[in-house]
């Protein structure tokens, strides 16, 4: 099957009219089959205009469509017959054109007819189709007996539901219909199968990445040796959701297949209960999106250690004690879920989607300092998949004690807390300095912004603090830069958006071929890097 992506359903339109018009240049009696539905009303559109134009003349063609309501009455709005001659029949001018009798008191012999007739006018050369969301072509349903010839079938309860979008009230939708079977669409020379929209993105990954099969009747079209899908980008796209969970706030991020996220949301993160509470919260919120988004796969960034075997995680800042979270999700969501930690999820983000570098050390500076390791463009975990965490490198051999039991954490004097804990300290010390007064008039809480603040009024004791907090910053990033040489170190977090205040005086601190970036994504790392997970694993 050849797959055509077109933009739009505009474009779609017109790659297909295109080659129904050189099919009748080619040879102006042919046979066209045709379709209904609204996917094929903009291709019928540009037949209408080029036969306006004398571009090509339809004067000769016979035409059969696949399918008719049953029972219905011509005069119907809703028969297909009614639809043709609205949408093409009454503007372009045909030699002949045959549609099941939806009126006929003999079913079964209109079919055997309807075949016959197909026959004798020499078999369909150019079939079009459309694709119904299950999956059905023409009426054929799925169902594990196909039947393959026209034959009259029982809609199901998708279809019907589907359809009833064009009735005042489901209960109009006929549930009966006449309709070629799959042999006589395969003996066509050639097919168009038309896909457009969201609506159909589900069916047409479906077909393209499964196996022939009854149940997506459409995947029979993989037998034929001339089959061309052109489809809209909305209908071929896939795209992923990346969760990203936060010790304050769980993010939510859709991405299509060009990583732009198309859509961004987020929910506070429970302090107390058990995993399971906060991973039935993040089913719900999932569930939502994905009925919003046709969603291939979902990824979760988690703060902590995830034991790789099982995907179980422990993470201090949340109620994971060793809890199988993917699993928990499994409850709610039925679509793959892939599972990495947080940092190393931003730094995917920032090998696919930001820097693009393949080997990269992502530093992460916020209540602690997170790493994440790009290796050949790959998460580079290590086998137990702890790797990366760079925080808890030591810098100092008798220094600062730490929550993993170790001392001279580097987390302990670069990361955000700690340059908190250093801007109190000195401001304490300097009572009378602008830092410390700055301090009081926000009412007595520094944040990572005082010692800019102050350093912005001139003052000298916060051009001290932000200097040594420097020095401890170039001391890990040094340090670690000997270990792998990465490309790129690229620093993320609230602290970066200082931009060049931070950076220039940094990098005069830094061996002189460490290259060090800030992030472009920011906050979008963690959501687009868990997206990308699912998305690199399908
Ligand atoms: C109908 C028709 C099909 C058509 C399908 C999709 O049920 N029998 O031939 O392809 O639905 O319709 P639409 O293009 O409106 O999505």
């Amino acid at each position: 099957m050849r797959v055509i992506v077109c933009s739009n359903y505009d474009e779609m339109s017109k790659q297909a009219a295109k080659l129904v018009a050189g099919q009748v240049n080619l040879k102006p009696n042919c046979v066209l089959g045709l379709a209904t539905g609204s996917t094929p009303i903009g291709l019928y559109n540009n037949l209408i205009q080029m036969s306006d134009a004398g571009d090509v003349d339809f004067s000769e063609v016979t035409t059969f469509n696949l399918d008719e309501y049953y029972p219905i009455s011509k005069d119907n709005d809703q028969s297909y017959d009614y639809f043709m001659n609205k949408h093409l029949f009454s503007k372009v001018k045909m030699k002949n054109h045959y549609i099941p009798n939806g009126e006929t008191s003999d079913p079964e012999k209109e079919c055997t007819d309807y075949e016959k007739r197909i026959e004798s006018e020499g078999g369909i050369d150019l079939q079009i189709l459309g694709i119904g969301q299950n999956g059905h072509i023409g009426f054929n349903e799925p169902d594990i007996n196909l039947n393959t010839v026209t034959h009259l079938t029982r809609l199901t309860e998708s279809t019907i539901k589907a359809n009833s979008r064009f009735f005042e009230n489901i209960n109009d939708v006929p549930t009966m219909a006449l309709t070629m079977g799959i042999a006589s669409i395969l003996k066509s020379r050639k097919i168009i199968l038309l896909a457009s929209g969201r609506a159909k993105h589900k069916v047409v990954s479906e077909l393209l990445n499964g196996e022939i099969n009854t149940s997506i009747p459409a995947s029979m079209l993989k037998v034929h040796p001339d089959v061309v899908l052109i489809c809209d980008k909305e209908a071929y796209t896939s795209m992923y959701l990346g969760v990203d969970i936060g010790g304050t706030h769980i993010k939510f991020g859709v991405i299509d297949d060009e990583n732009h996220v198309l859509y961004k949301d987020s929910i506070r993160t429970r302090k107390r209960g058990k995993a399971q509470i906060i991973m039935s919260e993040i089913g719900a919120a999932c569930k939502e999106i994905i009925k919003k988004y046709p969603i291939s796969g979902i990824g979760i960034g988690t703060p902590g250690i995830i034991d790789k075997k099982d995907n179980r995680v422990s993470a201090a800042n949340l109620p994971f004690d060793n809890d199988p979270i993917v699993d928990y999700l499994k409850e709610y969501i039925d679509l793959p879920i892939y599972l990495d930690n947080d940092a190393n999820c931003a730094a995917l983000a920032e090998c696919k989607a930001g820097v693009h570098e393949d080997d990269l050390l992502m530093i992460t500076l916020g209540t602690g300092i997170g790493g994440g390791i790009i290796l050949g463009g790959k998460i580079y975990s290590g086998k137990r998949g702890d790797a990366g965490e760079i925080g808890h490198m030591c810098i100092q051999s008798d220094g600062i004690r730490c929550s993993c039991g170790l001392v001279g954490c580097w987390e302990k004097y670069a990361s955000v807390s700690a340059l908190i804990e250093q801007i109190n300290d000195a401001a304490q010390k300097n009572p009378d300095c602008i830092m410390a007064q700055i301090i009081k008039e926000e009412n007595g809480a520094a944040d990572g912004e005082t010692v800019f603040k102050a350093m912005e009024k001139g003052c000298p004791v916060a051009n001290e603090v932000f200097d040594k907090y420097l020095s401890y910053l170039a001391t890990g990033i040094n340090s670690v830069a000997n270990i792998f040489r990465p490309e790129t170190i690229v620093l993320a977090g609230g602290i970066t958006a200082q931009g060049d205040i931070l950076l220039k005086p940094l990098q005069k601190k830094l061996a002189a071929n460490i290259n060090v970036k800030i992030s472009r994504l920011q906050n979008d790392a963690g959501i687009i890097g868990a997206a990308l997970l699912a998305k690199l694993s399908q």
